[in-house]
């Protein structure tokens, strides 16, 4: 990873290790906005209460919504991951992801309120999409709330809102 003349951070760079996309521990590493050095992994153990803490900070948490059962199924699925930035020892920005056998779909971009506006959402979603397509997916999903902003961030960088509607039903 490296930033752009305005010190935005940018995803480039090789990202050996595991995973679909080698997301090694150390994929990506570089300066951000600030100077200071992000890197860009796959989620460990001890990262889980932290992404915790920051979905809640973005408001991404939902009480019918287990984040703690949503990190573990989407790190035991061979098709699915949570991707983390890290500064030190903290979590600054999140992507989860996974293919379903048809699409890919990517949940919980989340980055801290106050690293917000610095292209690291931006980085952290091609993150995302790139492990995506490395697993085989051709297009990537994603579903925004009501009223959230982040709808025009998407749209920003080329999604579009599909005319379909999402239905449901919890089976467990
Ligand atoms: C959405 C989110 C991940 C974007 O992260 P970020 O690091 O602030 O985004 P970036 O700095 O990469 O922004 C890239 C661009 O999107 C724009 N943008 C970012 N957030 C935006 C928002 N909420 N509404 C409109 N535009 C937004 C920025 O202005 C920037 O535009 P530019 O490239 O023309 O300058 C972040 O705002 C966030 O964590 N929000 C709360 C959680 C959330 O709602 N996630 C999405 C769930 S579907």
């Amino acid at each position: 990873m490296a930033t752009d003349s305005a010190g935005r951070v940018t995803p480039g760079g090789a990202a050996p290790g595991h995973g679909p996309a080698g997301e090694g521990p150390e994929a990506g590493a570089g300066p951000t906005h600030d100077g200071r050095t992000l890197r860009f992994g796959e989620i460990e153990d001890s990262d889980v209460e932290r992404v915790v803490a920051l979905w809640d900070a973005c408001g991404l948490t939902r009480p019918w919504n287990d984040p703690r059962l949503d990190i573990a199924q989407a790190r035991t699925g061979a098709t699915s991951t949570v991707l983390v930035a890290r500064r030190g020892q903290d979590v600054v920005a999140t992507v989860m992801t996974g293919v379903d056998g048809h699409r890919g779909w990517v949940y919980y971009l989340a980055v801290a309120p106050a690293e917000q506006g610095h292209g690291i959402g931006a980085a952290m979603l091609e993150r995302g999409e790139r492990w995506l397509a490395a697993a085989g997916a051709r297009k990537v999903q994603l579903m925004v709330r009501d009223g959230n902003p982040a709808a025009e961030f998407y749209e920003a960088r080329g999604y579009e809102v599909q005319r379909v509607a999402v239905l449901g039903r919890w089976l467990a």
